[in-house]
This record gives structure tokens, sequence and C-alpha cells, in this order.
């Protein structure tokens, strides 16, 4: 079991209230990433539901009991970080056994568990390994593997792939994602990265100043976005973002488009302009354009193999029915 609960869970330091009182479920099994720009309380968050802080005012149910006071040890979760805060001397099994030896666990138990989670995270040829001896992508398996081995209700995960290279971070999320699959245990991973929470998240959670700006599926934030900061922080490239005159014709005080939802023509559109950088990715291609009268520029996704040059000038014409409306307070309309 692994339902969290979260009420009016409120959090200071000092003088400074860095999360707002904040209600949130998170269901037994799922898969919740909690995603936001730097700074706006993701790991404080985090941090509060494993007990590494304490609530300033609110309770944390879990699976339906206050843990508010719990001890970390107590509330049944474990935490996989950032930095993998693996022991050097220690080999990896010893790293892995850690937490099973602190509990007590009988060392039969130990061993059983620990070739469980190295099978699982194909660590078992590294085992009497020390981390030095192992790549980025190893550490944080064996970081991962400690946390499986306590068998938990659920695994809190803040920002777990940051330190690894791009192409490795990748392999790391399918696999963290294949986890879950398999293990079926509650996770709630942090991260700054929308691409990470579209690709691997049940439930999104998107944070701005410790508020909850929009909790939803993937696709939920994708086509309905509540208001302007989820539109712009959810899609990559951003979605296109336009106030004044452009806003006013469609009855808002700004609209979105996705570069996905522009379609580009040689001739006849609705707003003539001229190609400034193009980004070819192979499958897609990017153009952002310019000079259109609009104070933006405006980016635009085409097919791969669309070749246009700079200076080139281009007719763009939104989808009419993929146009997101927002009024005076950044809300849907
Ligand atoms: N121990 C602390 N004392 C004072 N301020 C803190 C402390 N920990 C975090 N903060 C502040 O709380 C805010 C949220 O921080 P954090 O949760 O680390 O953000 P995120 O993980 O989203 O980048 C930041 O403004 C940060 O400076
Ligand atoms: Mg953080």
């Amino acid at each position: 079991m692994g339902q969290i609960t979260l009420q009016g869970v409120t959090k200071r330091f000092g003088e400074v209230e860095v999360i707002p009182p904040l209600d949130l479920t998170i269901e037994d099994g799922e898969f919740v990433v909690f995603v936001g720009p730097s700074g706006c309380g993701k790991s404080t968050l985090l941090r509060l539901i494993a007990g590494l802080e304490d609530v300033s005012a609110g309770d944390i149910l879990i699976d339906g009991k206050n843990a508010t006071d719990a001890s970390p040890a107590r509330r049944g979760l474990a935490m996989v970080f950032q930095s993998y805060a693996l022991y050097p001397h220690m080999s990896v099994r010893k790293n892995i056994a850690f937490p099973l030896k602190m509990a007590g666990v009988s060392k039969p138990e130990q061993d059983r568990r620990i070739e469980a989670a190295a099978k699982a995270l194909n660590l078992t040829s590294y085992l009497d390994r020390r981390p030095g001896q192992l790549s980025g992508g190893q550490r944080q398996r064996v970081a991962i593997g400690r946390a499986i081995v306590r068998e938990p209700s659920a695994f809190l995960f803040d920002e777990p792939l940051s330190n690894l290279d791009a192409a490795l971070r990748v392999g790391m999320r399918l696999e963290i994602s294949e986890l879950h699959n398999r293990l079926k245990t509650t996770m709630i991973y942090v991260t700054h990265d929308q691409v990470e929470a579209m690709t691997m998240a049940d439930k999104i959670v998107v944070l701005q100043a410790g508020r909850i700006e929009q909790v939803g599926s993937p696709l939920d934030l994708y086509l309905r976005p509540k208001n302007v900061f989820v539109a712009g922080f959810i899609g990559s490239p951003r979605m296109n973002l336009f106030s004044g005159a452009a806003a006013a014709e469609y009855g808002a005080m700004t609209i979105g488009v996705r570069p996905e939802h522009i379609r580009i023509s040689g001739q006849g559109g609705k707003w003539k302009g001229r190609v400034g950088v193009s980004e070819h990715l192979g499958s897609d291609s990017f153009f952002y354009v310019e000079d259109t009268g609009l104070a933006e520029t405006i980016t635009v996704r085409a097919d791969g193999e669309v070749t246009l040059h700079h200076g080139d000038t281009v007719w763009l014409t939104p989808d009419e029915g993929k146009i997101h409306r927002f009024d005076t307070n950044g809300d849907r309309i």
C-alpha cells in the first residue's frame, strides 16, 4: 500500500512561506511527478513527505494513517537523491545491504533481497565492486537498489537523473518506468525537466512558488493547460504566447499556439514573416520566424525534411481549433 494524502501542508523557513497550504492525494501505485522551475519547492515538498523536514502546519497521511509526526524510518518510504550518496569505501553489495542491516533484517533475508534487487537492476556482476569503479548510471542504479531492498510503500526520487549525460538519462528514464511497471509501487518523482515529467508520469503536479498550478495526466496538461504558466511550461519547444491585437481578435488577453499547430506555406496565410534560426533534428525541423508584425518570434515545428533558409519569406497559419485562450488573470477561457 502506498496512498499519500497531504492536507493543508504548509512549510515556512523563518518568515518565508515556501509552501502555502497545499492539498494533494497520491493514489496507491501511481507514478506522480512534481515538476516546476528551480526553487519552486519540489525538494521541500518531497522532504516533508519523507519526514526529513517538519511541516509548519497541516497533516500527512500515509495509507489513511496520520504520519505527520512519524520519524522518516517509520514512514516506510525510500528516497533516492540526485547525488547518489553511496558509501565509497563499501562494495555495492554492502551499500545496498546498509539500510537492511540498520533495520536488523536477518542475513539470509538481506541476501535474498539484494540478489533480487541486483537482478532487477542488472547489477549482479557488479556486487563486489566499489562505487568508484562504476559509471554514473550504474551508481544511480545502486542507489535505487538500496531503496528497493527496503520494500517501501512508496519511492521518493529527487532529480535522480540530473547528474547523468543526455543519452544515459533517456536510458535510466526507461528503466525507472519499467521498474514501476514491474513493482507497481507508488513513486513520487521530482524534476525540473518537463520532458521527464511528460514521459514518465501517470499524474503530473505542476508547481510554481510552492503552489499547485495544475494536476493532471500528461495529455491533460498538454491539451488543456489551466493557465498561461502551465501552457508555457509543458511542451517543447514551448507554446507560442501572443498578447495585444493578436489575442484581442480571439476575445482573449493572451492566446497560445503550439509550434506543431502552425502550418507553413510559401504563399497566403495569417502571418507573414522571415525565417530566423532553423533547427534540423532529422525527425522534425523547428523554425523561428521573425518580423511577423507580432511582438514575439513565432516557433514552428515542421516535418524533418522541410528545409528553409535564413531570410526566407514564409506564411504561417495556426490551426484555429487548437488555439488556447487565456483571460487577464492568465486563466484558461
Ligand atoms: N533549509 C532551508 N532554509 C531556508 N530556505 C530554504 C531551505 N531549503 C529550501 N529553502 C528555500 O525554499 C525554496 C524552495 O526550495 P527547494 O524545495 O529546494 O526548491 P526546488 O527543489 O524546487 O528547486 C527556495 O527558495 C529555497 O531557497
Ligand atoms: Mg530540488
